[in-house]
């Protein structure tokens, strides 16, 4: 089992309508282990470089206008498949098309205010984490419950 990161933004529309800690929540209740937090306000470079397979796309104008929009939470969660398992809680892209019991299907209406990031792939979490955090604010820490959460 590779062990992964993945970056997981709380979207500006979570942080206004109050969702940070239940978003959070879920993936911590996983099973996933928090390794970086903070609240901050992306501004136009950091929106460009976050979404860089975006930026040519006529959606990226509105898309940036959104995540900049406001303050977000990018958090940084670590483990085994911690990629897949992050997608799976988040429930697919579009929230009409997220399953009941996945952040978008519990939380989301639309396309455009879809409430969660989480990175798509290793590398992109690697990637992602990088933009949003220095190397000494993603804390090595051991969590005492790990042998309760692996076999
Ligand atoms: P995200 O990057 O935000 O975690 O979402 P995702 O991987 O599920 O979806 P992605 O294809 O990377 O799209 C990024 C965000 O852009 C918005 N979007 N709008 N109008 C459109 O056609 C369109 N397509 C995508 C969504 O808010 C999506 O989360
Ligand atoms: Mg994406």
């Amino acid at each position: 089992m590779a062990t992964e990161r993945t970056l997981v933004l709380v979207k500006p529309d979570g942080v206004q309508r109050g969702l940070v800690g239940a978003v959070l929540a879920r993936l911590e209740q996983r099973g996933l282990k928090l390794i970086g937090l903070k609240l901050l306000r992306m501004d136009d470079a950091l929106a460009r470089r976050h979404y860089a397979e975006h930026v040519d796309k006529p959606f990226f104008p509105g898309l940036r206008d959104f995540i900049t929009s406001g303050p977000l939470v990018a958090a940084v969660f670590e483990g085994a498949n911690a990629v897949q398992l992050t997608r799976n809680a988040m429930g697919a892209t579009h929230p009409l098309d997220a399953a009941p019991g996945s952040i978008r299907g519990d939380f989301g209406v639309d396309l455009g205010r879809n409430v969660i990031h989480g990175s798509d792939s290793p590398a992109s979490g690697e990637r992602e984490s990088a933009l949003f955090f220095a190397p000494e604010e993603l804390l090595d820490w051991t969590r005492d419950t790990e042998r309760w959460i692996y076999e």
